[in-house]
């Protein structure tokens, strides 16, 4: 894989997705040893992702330099995030940015020359949850002829947005389940076009799931509503539980990136279907595979296995 950056799931081709997938399958029994210091700004909360990474890093051998949140750093003096990037690159080996505006990542990596990794910019892309969604796909599925449903918020979820990218590499069969004000934004809609890609939408999940082999839930994503009584509309609307599943295929594997509110019944969790915990725990041998091979490019931090 040679990329300085990580910024968007479109940039993976099917052999980098496979590189990461690999170098994370095989981690277990063959830890590489990275000793590089890893920058972390967090822009919005997170708790999977900042944690997977910081896990990730240290398990590799090397430690991590905190921003702390918003309100205890100098943004909260009117820093600009040009200014903050180019100053933590002087602290750290790597910088992995999430932030509430779409195009930060981009416009941040603009400054700086160690490797950045986008964890998240508002409603655009989030392709390091895409890299261990499709490593439980691989682990679970398999990635060949596939039918995915991806339920939810598909207009400001993004990881909706990278996972749809990174599925056209494999030429997954993509329904998109959503009300009529949630689908998915026209650019991305004709990306998946131009990348050829087998794309049907949807209001109802019941005509499609017997089709599915994995179901990708998402949370409706409040706090990108700019409206709280658009929100109400929709909140609640697509909830699965045992009822719901029914119907589906014994082999279904249901996925959240997850924080989840409401949209999967505690009940699920208990079903063999149920994979989103497994999900969120590949985030560590998947980001330290990702750092391992970020860092080998980037000539830092010590040996690979
Ligand atoms: C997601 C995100 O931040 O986009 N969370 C995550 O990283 N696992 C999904 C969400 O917040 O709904």
């Amino acid at each position: 894989m040679r990329h300085d950056h990580l910024i968007s799931a479109k940039q993976l081709s099917r052999d980098d997705i496979e590189t990461v997938l690999d170098r994370a399958a095989a981690i277990a029994d063959d830890p590489p040893t990275r000793e590089a210091v890893l920058g972390l700004l967090f822009f919005e909360p997170s708790t999977r992702t900042k944690m997977s990474f910081d896990a990730s890093m240290k398990r590799l051998g090397g430690s991590t330099v905190d921003m702390g949140s918003v309100e205890t750093s100098s943004v909260k003096k009117g820093e600009t995030l040009a200014d903050t990037v180019r100053v933590v690159e002087g602290y750290a080996d790597a910088l992995v940015l999430r932030h509430p505006s779409e195009g930060a990542a981009k416009m941040a990596s603009e400054f700086v020359d160690v490797p950045l990794i986008n964890a998240g910019d508002g409603a655009g892309q989030h392709p390091t949850q895409t890299l261990l969604d499709l490593y439980t796909i691989r682990e679970n599925a398999g990635l060949d002829d596939l039918t995915v449903g991806i339920m939810g918020d598909l207009k400001y979820g993004r990881t909706v947005h990278s996972l749809a990218d990174a599925l056209t590499n494999f030429a997954a069969r993509q329904h998109f389940i959503s009300p009529e004000s949630l689908r998915l934004p026209r650019s991305v809609r004709y990306d998946l076009h131009e990348a050829g890609a087998q794309v049907r939408e949807h209001e109802d999940l019941e005509a499609i799931l017997p089709d599915l082999d994995v179901l990708y839930v998402t949370r409706i994503q409040r706090e990108r509503f700019p409206d709280e009584n658009e929100y109400r509309e929709v909140a609640g609307q697509y909830r699965i539980d045992g009822d719901t599943l029914a119907a589906a295929p014994d082999d279904l594997v249901v996925m959240h990136p997850l924080p989840r509110v409401d949209e999967i019944a505690p009940g699920v969790d208990a079903t063999d279907r149920a994979k989103y915990f497994e999900q969120a725990h590949n985030g560590v041998p998947v980001r330290m595979a990702l750092l391992d091979l970020l860092l080998e490019n980037a000539g830092d931090g010590g040996e690979s296995a």
